[in-house]
């Protein structure tokens, strides 16, 4: 290898790599975040937009990064440096690789939150702390477990603790081998729960919900949030692909790969949806209850249904380990930069890590309780965390990479890593130059207010423009010297 890349450990088994960027991608995004999203945005529009930006922006943007992190072998800093080095491309590239890290790390901070509700859960489902016979009773519980700083704090601080534990004794085994056996065990549940979904009477207006497609009732708002979802619910952009993609053994094929991890993610998501809202509906609970939603819908279907309890303890454990492989994944770049970067044993550097980000997510569960108030333009530390990563930098970063990728990269370097037939190569190079950076341009330029898209009016514009831009593009290219 030319770039300065050295030899690195590598997944076990053939199944390695897909089972832990699975891991990575199927996690609250999917079972906490997908159905409350859709709820507060109305359904089936955004569901639709959604499908199209893990199409459109999230397979390119995925398998990018993979061949970054293969062929950089390296953090997320160290891989994009070196990549674009041997490129001769500037260094300044690198800034997208700090930009990623950060994001990661910034998720993490407040995903350990919602992870430390699935923990609580779990164990009140052991010690019976979720009896109530309506929606409010289980709004009732949700509140009172967020009330308390020390409580909560508690959770928090476990599910930080068991991720550092995990991060620090090397991700391979312990990830290869839980996830093994968790995916299935997810995907199991959820048909439990759909089952009961069907004879809970709510199923049709469930399905309706989801799946009536008028994308014209979708806000720019909405829309942003879809792309944002699709960056999060796949693990774009914030390091964490990459950097597992460091690990993949040269004979992996990157678009199999991703395509495979895609598809996974979106099933669950889907039947995540299934799952909930014929529950949500046949209680006429509303749907568009925030961040809380599984949480007060999900305990009175357990309870009604025949091993309820059972079901319920199943579904939490299922949930809690789904979002530590996840959790793990976040941390996993700025542990591999620490180790390779400042000498630290993986020990050393995931305590550091985990020490800091211990402080940072401490800060994001004091919003549910004294921190309440604490507010910026109507907005929470929590939720500024989210809202800053998942609408604006993981898009950001997600652009940033397929544009390196599309336009300053030697082409010769990622048609090696990607190993693509002609056809697929350029159908890569195509999302990449022009269609995933259009969708995210505009899906920023129409939040900035710049535009109003419709897109089920103005889909024939949109589409001669991709057209148009294209060939601009390929035209003036070749008589862009954009290297030196
Ligand atoms: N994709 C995971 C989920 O849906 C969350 C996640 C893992 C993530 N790694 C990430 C989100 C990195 C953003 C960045 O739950």
């Amino acid at each position: 290898m030319t770039n300065g890349a050295q030899p690195r450990i590598q997944w076990l088994g053939r199944w390695g790599f897909i089972l832990a960027a699975t891991g990575s991608a199927v996690g609250l995004g999917n079972i906490w975040k997908f159905p409350y999203i859709t709820g507060e945005y109305g359904g089936g529009a955004f569901v639709l937009v959604y499908l199209l930006c893990i199409m459109a922006v999230g397979v390119p943007v995925m398998m990018t990064e993979i061949a970054f992190g293969r062929r950089g072998r390296g953090s997320p800093v160290d891989a994009i440096r070196r990549v674009v080095n041997e490129s001769g491309g500037s260094r300044g590239w690198s800034l997208l690789g700090w930009m990623a890290m950060l994001c990661g790390f910034m998720v993490l901070s407040f995903y350990v939150v919602v992870a430390g509700w699935s923990f609580s859960y779990l164990w009140k489902t052991l010690v019976g702390g979720l009896s109530g016979s309506s929606v409010d009773d289980m709004a009732a519980i949700f509140a009172a477990n967020n009330a308390s700083p020390l409580n909560l704090g508690l959770w928090s601080t476990l599910v930080t603790v068991v991720t550092m534990l995990i991060v620090g004794k090397g991700v391979q085994a312990g990830i290869e081998k839980s996830v093994s056996w968790m995916m299935p065990g997810m995907v199991l549940m959820l048909a439990v729960l759909i089952v009961y979904g069907v004879f809970s009477g709510g199923f049709g207006d469930a399905m309706r919900f989801l799946f009536s497609f008028n994308v014209g009732s979708l806000s720019s708002e909405g829309m942003l949030a879809a792309l944002g979802q699709a960056f999060f619910t796949l693990s774009l952009a914030s390091g964490a692909i990459l950097t597992y993609g460091s690990y993949l053994p040269q004979s992996a094929s990157i678009g199999r790969t991703a395509l495979s991890v895609a598809l996974a993610d979106t099933v669950v998501a889907l039947m995540a949806g299934m799952a909930i809202f014929p529950v949500i509906f046949a209680n006429g609970m509303n749907p568009s209850s925030g961040p809380g939603l599984i949480f007060m819908s999900l305990p009175l279907a357990f309870q009604a249904m025949p091993f309820g309890t059972l079901f319920g303890f199943l579904f939490f454990l299922m949930l809690s380990m789904a979002a530590l492989t996840s959790s793990v994944s976040m941390i996993e770049a700025t542990v591999s930069w620490l180790t390779d970067n400042k000498g630290m044993s993986r020990t050393k550097a995931s305590w550091l890590a985990g020490s800091v980000l211990w402080l940072v997510s401490t800060l994001a569960m004091l919003s549910f309780n004294i921190g309440g108030d604490w507010t910026l333009a109507g907005k929470h530390f929590f939720d500024w965390l989210d809202y800053l990563t998942s609408r604006w930098m993981m898009p950001l970063g997600g652009l940033g990479m397929v544009l390196l990728a599309g336009f300053v990269l030697n082409e010769q370097s990622f048609r090696d890593e990607l190993g693509l037939s002609r056809f697929w190569y350029m159908v890569w190079l195509f999302m990449v130059r022009y269609v995933s950076p259009l969708g995210i341009g505009l899906v920023f330029v129409d939040a900035l207010g710049l535009v109003s898209l419709q897109i089920h009016s103005h889909w024939p514009w949109l589409l001669l423009g991709l057209i148009a831009i294209t060939l601009l593009g390929e035209w003036v290219r070749p008589r862009l010297r954009l290297l030196p």
